[in-house]
């Protein structure tokens, strides 16, 4: 039963969609941290830079499972406080050699919240 492919009227083009997910005031996360947050059944780690923009990252590290969220800082980078593998916070990707970190759109709103923007995939485990 396949569909007619000169058919778009049914096709989605849209096969991730997002949910927007406020996780409260800035000012809860200090300059040059970060804090963990349960989102839809995930961990998920905000970081506040020194120049005040936001970064998201799986706060589950993928070496051991190190709480990253209490990882130290830099403006490009998150280090596990557990055995010291680095992630960037623009793309999750290690520079030690470990798995990467997913990462996730996030910004302030005009109220100065969190606002996260989460995957929702349908029928798709995010683990
Ligand atoms: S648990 Fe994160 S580096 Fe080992």
């Amino acid at each position: 039963m396949s569909a007619d492919p000169t058919d778009a009227s049914e096709v989605s083009t849209e096969p991730v969609s997002t949910k927007s997910h406020t996780l409260g005031p800035v000012d809860q996360i200090p300059f040059g941290e970060g804090r963990a947050f349960g989102v839809d059944g995930e961990q998920v780690a905000v970081f506040r830079l020194r120049d005040g923009t936001l970064r998201a990252l799986s706060a589950v590290c993928p070496h051991r499972g190190g709480p990253i969220a209490d990882g130290t800082i830099d403006r490009q980078v998150v280090m596990c406080p557990l055995h010291q593998h680095a992630f960037s916070l623009e793309t999750g990707c290690s520079s030690t050699g470990a798995e990467p970190l997913r990462t996730y759109s996030v910004q302030e709103d005009a109220e100065q919240n969190i606002v996260l923007e989460y995957p929702h995939i349908r029928g798709n485990s995010l683990a």
